[in-house]
């Protein structure tokens, strides 16, 4: 007799209850089949297909250029991977900022040809519109405040936001407005710990934290990261819990070194 063992998929509802229970709430970015494939198999309860796919798949300085069809393949390849988390796919600059039509269009384009159970847009207040229409049409949607990438030109650094009261102000009515606007979550980037503890005491949508303290509902980190591929970029928040760059580069030229002496292929590696 075989036992087929149902997977528990993670839904918005779960990830709500899981607030209500004080559970923390893990979420990792991925942004292909194979790396999505391991993520799942984890345990993270939500993959993010971060817009960061512009700096660290494709070497971009910032998150602006990657477009809306680039976005849904890599949205496409990690979709086929997951057997559990929640997948959430960044809709890209320019795709949701002009006008709620078109951010509904970009956000059925993710839902229908990328396959995402969700979507994140950076923003508050400025954006309400088109978080209304997009929710509206039945698509969940993730806020995104505090440092907001896509926003870079404007803030003209990557330094921790909302320190002064001007902005933790606007940010506490932005948490606010995008709980009732039916947000199923909020990501809080960069952001001092009091401040987005207030934030995650203040709203019963759950809080997802990078560089924003412990007392957020979950934490999300950037995949290549945590993994330590990207030697240049060590953030105070950070955590590496594994040196791939030096594992990968160690493991390309000890097989550069066995092919070049003719040790690989042997004979047992052979037909
Ligand atoms: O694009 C991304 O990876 C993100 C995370 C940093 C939250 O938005």
């Amino acid at each position: 007799m075989s036992v087929h063992y149902e997977i528990k998929k993670i839904t918005t509802e779960t990830l709500r209850n899981m607030k209500f229970d004080k559970e923390k709430i893990t979420m990792l970015t991925a942004y292909d089949f194979t790396t999505a494939k391991m993520v799942d198999a984890g345990g993270v309860d939500s993959i993010l297909v971060g817009d960061s796919a512009a700096n660290v798949m494709a070497g971009f300085e910032t998150t602006l250029p990657i477009t809306l069809d680039q976005m849904i393949y890599h949205t496409q390849c990690v979709v086929r991977g997951v057997e559990r988390a929640l997948v959430v796919a960044d809709l890209p600059f320019g795709t949701y900022q002009s006008n709620p039509e078109k951010a509904l269009e970009s956000a059925v384009r993710m839902m229908k040809e990328g396959g995402a159970h969700a979507v994140k847009i950076e923003g508050g207040k400025e954006i309400e519109e088109s978080i209304r229409k997009i929710v509206n049409a039945g698509i969940p949607v993730c806020g995104h405040l505090g440092l907001t990438p896509q926003s870079i030109y404007q803030f003209g650094t990557y330094k921790v936001r909302a320190k002064e009261d001007a902005e933790a102000e606007k940010l506490m009515s932005d948490c606010k407005l995008l709980e009732e606007l039916g947000c199923f979550a909020v990501v809080l980037e960069k952001i001092p710990a009091a401040l987005a503890k207030k934030a995650s005491e203040s709203i019963s949508i759950p809080t997802i934290g990078i560089g924003a303290g412990q007392h957020c509902d979950g934490q999300v980190l950037v995949y290549h990261d945590m993994v330590g591929m990207n030697q240049g970029f060590s953030p105070k928040f950070l955590r590496r819990y594994l040196d791939l760059y030096t594992e990968i580069t160690g493991a390309v030229s000890r097989y550069v070194k066995d092919v070049k002496s003719a040790d690989f292929p042997n004979d047992q590696e052979s037909y």
